[in-house]
């Protein structure tokens, strides 16, 4: 399989054509960007690591019937993926109080929410991905009602996979976002990364954050973050992808 054109050059991948119009080239990037790519910084390893982490879950999802774009990895720093016509929405499921919603709602941080919740930004750079409800997405004509409601509990859905199983590896999942896309059969799949750069992890016993909030707040360390998941990854038969680093 070879990587064809550049067709769409994002903050943290790049996606080719590959010789299968059925196939794309993802290539995740060796650099770390927050607040709108207003901090910016190369990271080499990242990108490895990040296509290593985000496969092994896209596996872990795959064992669990979740419809998804993966396919397979398939060097270091890219995998192969389907073609999907994104929807302009952030999936986001929160469990612990972190990240906006305590700056939003005035919540302490590390506070357990009674149960997750999903919430919803709009993909929209000049508009800074606002937060928006499920009337102004039928408003905007991002998605239907019925596609809301399928991503919410396909969201939730996967809240419940991936909460247990890192919790096994001492990981508590804070919160994490997803992207969804519709493919060449209509079907709407999850799509993108689940990564330390679209989830935060903290570690159960210290509290420690091993994801790009590391980053976000200039605590340093943040390959070393991503490296300690990617290790307690590989300590789990499930998934199966490899890292080359
Ligand atoms: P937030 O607390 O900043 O709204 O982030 C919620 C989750 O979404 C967190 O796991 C990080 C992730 N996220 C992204 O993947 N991309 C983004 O652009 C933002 C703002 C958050
Ligand atoms: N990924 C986003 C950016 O590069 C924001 C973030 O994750 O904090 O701006």
């Amino acid at each position: 399989m070879n990587k064809g054109k550049l067709l769409y050059e994002g903050k943290a991948k790049r996606l080719y054509a590959t010789d299968d119009p059925d196939l794309l080239w993802l290539e995740y990037k060796d650099e770390a960007t927050a607040f709108d790519g207003e901090k910016k910084e190369p990271l080499p390893g990242k990108g490895a690591l990040n296509n290593a982490i985000s496969s092994h879950f896209f596996a872990l999802l795959t064992a669990h019937g979740v419809a998804h774009h993966f396919v397979k990895k398939v060097d270091g720093q890219s995998q192969l993926v389907r073609p999907v016509n994104i929807l302009p929405l952030e999936v986001v499921v929160r469990a612990v109080a972190a990240g906006s919603i305590c700056r939003r709602l005035g919540l302490r941080e590390g506070w357990e929410l009674p149960r997750p919740i999903v919430e919803w930004y709009y993909k929209d750079d000049a508009l800074k991905d606002p937060l928006v409800t499920e009337e102004h997405i039928r408003l905007l004509q991002a998605a239907e009602p019925e596609q809301l409601q399928h991503m919410r509990r396909e969201a939730l859905r996967i809240y419940d996979i991936l909460h247990p199983f890192l919790q096994r590896l001492g990981v508590l999942l804070v919160d994490f976002k997803l992207e969804f896309g519709i493919n060449a059969k209509g079907q709407l799949i999850v799509a993108d990364e689940v990564s330390p750069d679209t989830c935060r992890f903290w570690d159960v016993g210290s509290g420690q954050k091993m994801d790009k909030d590391r980053f976000r707040q200039g605590l340093g360390g943040t390959l070393d973050g991503y490296r300690e998941i990617w290790k307690r990854l590989q300590q789990t038969a499930e998934g199966g992808a490899e890292c080359t680093r």
